[in-house]
């Protein structure tokens, strides 16, 4: 709190509406608005623009700068120092871990790698071609089937085992619905390997054949998993917020952060890049497509360009680009045509007025499609991937919501309806 107030004055009214200031610990204080509805008013936010939804520890972002700070650590420094599960300790938890907390957190979570028979059968019952996010999203929610008697919020040692069970199991349900896309036997989890590893195992392996994963690509897919982690209070978190606010099932509110997700202006914008990519189909082209992108009357906009929070350039496409390189070269991809698509287009996009005064520069997902596709990871499974990295995202901000007294989430609105008018007599 800072001993500052903001004053409200509204025309007609003689009385002025009093609110606290409340300070962060960096970025800007907040208005608390609460006191304004007793004087007959809602605050008007359409997009949530300015609004701060919550208060929280987990993850700071500045816009302006390019800052991304997860319990105060920058994402450039996590993403080469650091790794996914560690990552996942510190948002859970609010510090690193030490060696052995980690080898306990590590251990825990390979433990709870395995998936429930009745899960596997859902995702059978699926047909072939359906989306991934469709057969995720029902997955996760299905593990509140599972676990719904075992899962007690209010206990903070349930809430730890939901979160092992939740990481442990979002590689091998992810793994799985590949595999059942492809037709092909679910391959179980090796605790011998590491969490990407694992993952890339149960994606590409073959029953009955020994894991044969590559050391970069498993380090790429990792620091993919890292860079995916978290982002304050992004559609998909706030909606696993407000979801979880009701006080259901954990799992239940992570599968509607999953289906928010998906959209193509959230986490789906990896798959709409890639999608986007191949209809351009070549370099002569992607004038043209930049073009489209500065019509507003096309409707089209550049997939992978643009951030509501970031104005000046995504910290996390940053480390993208420069994995996007090393894994390119990794599997001498450097050469292939949607590549040279993608770099022709960033640079136009980058030199272009339209895009420079609208600040729209490529965003994380713009370089994590174009990796994923050379590592050889379906379009359709891009976003499949973003959840499985931002599980723990979700799970930190619905768990820091759950451990203090929170309310239930639920927003006015401004309303332009008819005003009461009578049912016609019969
Ligand atoms: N291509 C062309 N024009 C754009 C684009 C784009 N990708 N993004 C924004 N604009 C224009 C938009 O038309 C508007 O113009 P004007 O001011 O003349 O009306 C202006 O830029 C501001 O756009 P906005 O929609 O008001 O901005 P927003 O903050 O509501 O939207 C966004 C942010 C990410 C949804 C948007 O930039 C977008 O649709 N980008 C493409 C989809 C994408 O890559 N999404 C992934 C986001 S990063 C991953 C994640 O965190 O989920």
């Amino acid at each position: 709190m800072t001993d500052k107030k903001a004053h409200l004055t509204i025309d007609g009214i003689d009385t002025k509406i009093e609110c606290p200031v409340l300070s962060s610990t960096i970025g800007p204080a907040v208005i608390d608005v609460t006191g304004i509805t007793k004087n007959g008013f809602f605050t008007f936010d359409p997009g949530f623009m300015s609004t701060a939804s919550c208060e929280s520890k987990i993850t700071y972002i500045d816009g302006d700068e390019g800052i991304l700070l997860h319990r105060g650590y920058p994402i450039e420094q996590l993403a080469v120092s650091s790794d996914y599960l560690e990552t996942c300790y510190l948002l859970l938890n609010g510090e690193l871990p030490t060696p052995e907390q980690k080898a306990e957190f590590t251990s825990e979570i390979k433990k709870h790698s395995a998936v429930d028979s009745s899960i596997a059968n859902i995702i059978k019952s699926f047909k072939r071609d359906s989306h991934p996010m469709a057969i995720l999203c029902s997955a996760v929610a299905a593990l509140a089937a599972v676990y719904n008697d075992e899962i007690d919020i209010t206990n903070a040692d349930s809430r730890k085992l939901t979160a092992y069970r939740l990481i442990g199991q979002m590689p091998t349900l992810s793994a799985m619905v590949y595999k059942h896309r492809q037709g092909e036997e679910f391959i179980a989890p090796d605790n011998n390997l590491s969490f990407a590893e694992n993952y890339l195992h149960m994606t590409f392996g073959k029953a009955g054949q020994a894991p044969n994963v590559s050391k970069t690509i498993a380090k790429a897919m990792d620091r993919i998993f890292v860079l995916h982690a978290d982002h304050e209070q992004n559609a998909s978190t706030s909606t696993v917020r407000l979801s979880g606010s009701s006080g259901t099932n954990p799992f239940a509110a992570i599968a509607a952060g999953i289906s928010t997700l998906w959209g193509p202006a959230h986490g789906g914008a990896n798959e709409a890049v890639l999608e986007m990519l191949e209809e351009i189909g070549t370099l002569d082209n992607v004038e043209s497509c930049v073009a489209r992108a500065k019509d507003k009357t096309s409707g089209f906009r550049l997939m992978g360009f643009g951030h509501r929070v970031y104005k000046n350039f995504d910290p996390r496409a940053k480390v993208m680009k420069q994995t996007c390189d090393e894994v390119l070269s990794e599997l001498g991809l450097q050469n292939e045509p949607m590549l040279a698509i993608a770099k022709r287009l960033e640079q136009i996009a980058l030199e272009d007025p339209y895009f420079i005064s609208k600040k729209l520069y490529p965003n994380v997902d713009f370089y994590s499609g174009i990796i994923m596709k050379a590592i050889g990871i379906p379009t359709e499974m891009f976003t499949v991937i973003f959840a499985l990295g931002r599980a723990v995202g979700w799970y930190s901000h619905w768990d820091e919501m759950v451990s203090s007294p929170y309310k239930i989430g639920r927003p006015r609105q401004r309303y332009t309806g008819s005003p009461k008018r009578d049912y016609p007599k019969k």
